[in-house]
């Protein structure tokens, strides 16, 4: 089946609802930061931090991670999914530094990671590796060591391969929990780059050609696997709850045939994140708490029809739990009028901010820091790299005598820009710093030149 999305406007009722205390300005609200205010002179400022002030502190480009944001974004979830009956594990991929480790620690969640980077970076700042599953469609022999000998709580089984491999390294006596990662044939996701629930692409075991209950027969023959469930991530960037609500129930189909086969009731199911947000004003989102409601029902009463007990659910959302709470900050350094358009250059772009030239992303960037009353013009605001797909938006309204030197914020910039950074031009990957009640605290500092060439041993 195809996705068609029922549309939720990017400021939805109940949907992880916007400013608290009421935001003065409609053009803040939805994409932004629900603390973010607008300030004197065309300032912003998220979290209290005024973003001028920010980026005359930090430089630029800069990007700012609202704390409480990402906390009320936990919260919101811990509320829709309780702990009674789910996990909420965030997926670190979208972006990961120790300070968000603590902070997702402390609201209560689980965390998802794919590397033994990532695992080592979660441990070592304090996160408790029962807490944390292991994803990778090729986990490297280190990925699965560290994950064996950290102990965490689950490692998602992607290929039949795999198994064998873990066993070996599973100490005698003990036993590691597993999940095999079905492919449930549902088609869902913003991207084709980003589909993950059907057979043409390399993530899981197909529910269709029975490799997921091949996966399954070989899993049960290893003692020194325990296997706790079944996982599937059918994509991500995705804005309706039906396509979930399928791959629920055929999941559902499967646990009640291991139950036939094996005569063993998995207590757990994990169906993955891909939680779509919005990037653009007006561009849909999914409604967390109708996915959390339909999903816990088709679940019951699945289960209540093939006579399976409640499964344990977990979520792995990434990107709607940190991409609001991001704003990216650049300067502009060029402004360049050609026969049809006008370009607007700022410091930053593909190396910081892949999204676009990966996905075909458009983003809504704001002049901030300076009142013009000059009428709005169309433009289009590219990034400094040599490519000219380097483009952050296309077709959008600022003021018309933008110029260089001034400041451009662009919002929904916490997922998925900084975790896919590159050394592209050897620019530099910016800093990230974390704002909350006025204040300001760099928590990933700038890459520096002097960072790029030390790695550089040869010549
Ligand atoms: N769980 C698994 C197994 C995943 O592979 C992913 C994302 C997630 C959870 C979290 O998905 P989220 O809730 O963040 O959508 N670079 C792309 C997104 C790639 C997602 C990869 N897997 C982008 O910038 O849109």
């Amino acid at each position: 089946m195809t996705t068609t999305p029922v549309v939720h406007t990017s400021a939805p009722a109940g949907v992880l609802p916007g400013a608290p205390d009421g935001a003065a300005d409609d053009s803040l609200s939805g994409l932004w930061p629900a603390s973010a205010r607008p300030g004197p002179e065309g300032d912003v400022a998220v979290g209290g931090v005024s973003l001028t002030e920010a980026a005359d502190r930090f430089g630029t480009p800069l990007y700012v991670l609202d704390e409480g944001e990402v906390r009320r974004r936990c919260r919101t979830y811990r509320a829709a999914f309780p702990p009674a009956e789910a996990d909420v594990v965030y997926a670190a991929k979208a972006f990961l530094c120790r300070a968000v480790v603590r902070w997702v620690r402390e609201e209560g969640l689980g965390l998802d990671v794919c590397s033994a980077g990532e695992l080592l970076l979660a441990v070592g700042a304090g996160f408790p590796a029962e807490r944390i599953v292991l994803h990778g469609n090729a986990k490297s022999p280190e990925d699965l060591r560290t994950a064996v000998r950290l102990g965490v709580g689950r490692i998602v089984v992607d290929s039949t391969s795999e198994i064998a491999r873990l066993a070996a390294l599973v100490p005698l006596g003990s036993r590691q929990p597993i999940m095999v990662r079905v492919v449930p044939g549902i088609s869902a996701g913003g991207h084709a780059a980003v589909r993950t629930g059907t057979d043409d692409q390399k993530f899981g075991l197909s529910l269709t050609d029975g490799s997921a209950q091949h996966a399954i027969d070989r899993v049960l023959g290893q003692p020194r696997l325990e296997l706790v469930g079944l996982h599937c991530h059918i994509g991500s960037q995705i804005t309706a709850v039906k396509p979930y609500v399928a791959a629920v129930r055929r999941m559902v189909g499967l646990l009640a045939r291991v139950r036939e086969q094996h005569g063993i009731a998995l207590p757990q199911l994990d169906i993955g994140g891909g939680h779509g947000i919005a990037y653009r004003p007006g561009e849909p989102v999914l409604d967390v708490p109708a996915l959390a409601a339909r999903v816990r029902a088709e679940l019951v009463d699945g289960c209540t029809r093939a006579g399976l007990p409640v499964p344990r659910l977990t979520v792995e959302p990434g990107r709607a739990l940190i991409g609001p709470a991001g704003v990216a900050v650049y300067r502009v350094l060029a402004v360049k009028r050609t026969g049809t358009r006008t370009f607007v250059a700022v410091d930053g772009g593909m190396s910081d901010n892949p999204r676009p030239a990966l996905y075909g992303v458009r983003y809504a960037p704001r002049l901030v820091g300076r009142d013009s009353t000059a009428p709005d013009r169309v433009v289009t605001v590219v990034g400094r790299h040599c490519e000219a797909g380097d483009v952050l938006a296309d077709g959008v309204e600022l003021p018309g005598d933008v110029r260089p030197g001034d400041l451009l914020a662009v919002p929904a910039a916490g997922a998925y820009h900084l975790s896919m950074a590159s050394g592209y031009n050897l620019v530099g990957r910016p800093p990230v710093v974390s704002v909350g009640d006025g204040t300001a605290r760099l928590l990933v500092r700038r890459e520096s030149l002097d960072d790029m060439q030390r790695r550089d041993v040869g010549a």
